[in-house]
């Protein structure tokens, strides 16, 4: 678990989309992702990417479904709103360009028996 709340510096926000680099959409991606704060946090649990990438909803907006961030909050592709890792790889790679290992928390929830299965 980790939470900070910054506007990201331009070397993170190219390293955490370097696969869109050469895409059209990156300098506008670039500068709506720098135009104000980020809140940043990393989320664990079961199947955690799985669940939040639907929490947050189709990367279009116009394709994501009610109810999901992007649906409800979001109108245009490049202006989603909210971003989430695809994979638990992915998670690791972006956790690693975010955050320091000092900024990690782990600890056991009180109500894990009641949410857990296993
Ligand atoms: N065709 C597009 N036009 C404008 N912005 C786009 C387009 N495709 C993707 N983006 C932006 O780039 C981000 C990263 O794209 P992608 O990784 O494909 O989607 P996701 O965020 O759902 O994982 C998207 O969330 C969106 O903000
Ligand atoms: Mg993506």
């Amino acid at each position: 678990m980790a939470a900070r709340f910054e506007v990201l510096p331009e070397a993170r926000v190219t390293e955490q989309y370097r696969e869109h680099l050469s895409k059209p959409f990156f300098p506008s991606l670039k500068q709506y992702i720098m135009g104000g704060p980020c809140f940043l946090m990393i989320w664990e649990g079961h199947n955690a990417v799985a669940i939040v990438r639907k929490l947050i909803g189709a990367t279009n907006p116009q394709e994501a479904a009610p109810g999901t961030i992007r649906g409800d909050m979001g109108i245009d592709i490049g202006r989603n709103v909210i971003h989430a890792s695809d994979s638990p790889e992915s998670a690791s790679r972006e956790i690693a360009i975010h955050f320091k290992p000092a900024e990690l928390f782990a600890y056991a929830r009180i109500d894990e028996s009641v949410l857990y299965e296993y």
